[in-house]
């Protein structure tokens, strides 16, 4: 699927949009409504729109949420999405609270060798402080036990906010000393309302300053055609990767390849413009095959060439918020 001069190969599905977690720079400050049950996308009802997708060209697929596995029977749909031919990459993202080895083992063995993990912070309080919950010992120990059973790679989603973690910027960086992960420092993104105030926000820069002046040099890794917007790097005799995610400071929007599935059964061509296509309505009132395909089409002709947010004139636009996304 091409969109603009840009090659679509890359769907996110976002499975649910609850999440155990209630991250601070994620989750709404104001009260917020989940989506009710009967609008969720059913598993085959996202399983047939992945499958439309993959003959349209979609190769590579993540699974997001809110947290991905706090839905029920998540590893029945899995095993399904797993059985889609076409498919040649398949990753997940998750808080890893809920992750066990019998999990992780499961995941390995129906082919999910990728996972993203969020990780702040390496302080306990400082955890349930950003996360609302106390479970920083289960992340790690998720963290750790992929590790060992083989998971490759995996990625430690990073939001650092000043004030908050900005101190831990080195301690986090440092992991990468030690294991082969690829810690990703993400810029925060105003989106819907979050807990976050503006001035917290730290660029990319000051990130890789910081990193630079007591680590030295960093050097750039080179990149490969799977390679997603981070920009990746390493310290001198690190086993993994430090990676910047600059949605704010530079956006990457002209080598964007994603389309999302949320879970309400919508397609958005863009994380940061609210432009939805409804595919969920059509395809409960019994729509072709022919006609979803053209939905599919039809919503990536309206993906923007670039997303607002460094825009003064749109920086008060209400960008639905993560969890209903499924960032
Ligand atoms: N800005 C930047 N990153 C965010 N995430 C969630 N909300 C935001 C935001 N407002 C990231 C978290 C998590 C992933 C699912 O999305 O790092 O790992
Ligand atoms: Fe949940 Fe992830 Fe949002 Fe945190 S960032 S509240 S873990 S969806």
């Amino acid at each position: 699927m091409i969109a603009g001069n840009r090659t679509i190969n890359y769907l996110r599905i976002s499975v649910t949009d609850r999440c155990n977690f209630r991250c601070r720079y994620c989750v709404p400050a104001s009260p917020f409504h989940v989506i009710e049950h009967e609008r969720i996308a059913r598993y085959e009802e996202i399983l047939r729109i992945t499958n439309l997708a993959c003959e349209l060209g979609i190769t590579k697929v993540r699974i997001t949420g809110g947290e991905p596995f706090v839905r029920k029977d998540i590893f029945l749909f899995l095993e399904k999405l797993c059985a889609i031919d076409s498919l040649k990459d398949i990753s997940i993202t998750t808080n890893g609270s809920l992750l066990t080895r019998k999990k992780i083992k499961n995941l390995i063995s129906l082919g999910i060798k990728r996972l993203n993990i969020s990780l702040d912070t390496l302080n306990p309080v400082k955890f349930a402080e950003i996360t609302g919950r106390d479970r920083f010992d289960q992340v790690w120990e998720s963290i750790l036990a992929a590790h060992e059973l083989g998971i490759s790679p995996i990625k430690l989603n990073t939001v650092i906010l000043r004030g908050i973690n900005d101190d831990e910027i080195e301690k986090i960086t440092a992991l990468t000393l030690t294991y082969p992960f690829h810690i990703r420092f993400i810029e925060y993104m105003p989106m819907g309302n979050s807990a976050v105030e503006k001035q917290q926000q730290i660029l990319t820069d000051e990130i890789k300053e910081r990193i630079e002046s007591k680590f030295g040099t960093l050097m750039p890794v080179e990149r490969t055609i799977n390679d997603g917007p981070a920009k990746k790097f390493h310290i001198n005799g690190a086993k993994g990767i430090v990676g910047f995610i600059t949605p704010i400071s530079s956006h990457f929007c002209s080598t964007c390849n994603r389309l999302r599935l949320t879970s309400r059964g919508t397609l958005r061509p863009c994380l940061l413009n609210n432009y939805e296509k409804d595919i969920i309505t059509p395809l409960r009132n019994g729509a072709s095959d022919d006609e979803l395909k053209d939905i599919i089409l039809a919503a990536l002709k309206k993906k923007p060439s670039f997303h607002g947010l460094t825009d003064q004139s749109v920086k008060d636009m209400p960008i639905s918020h993560m969890t209903s996304i499924g960032g």
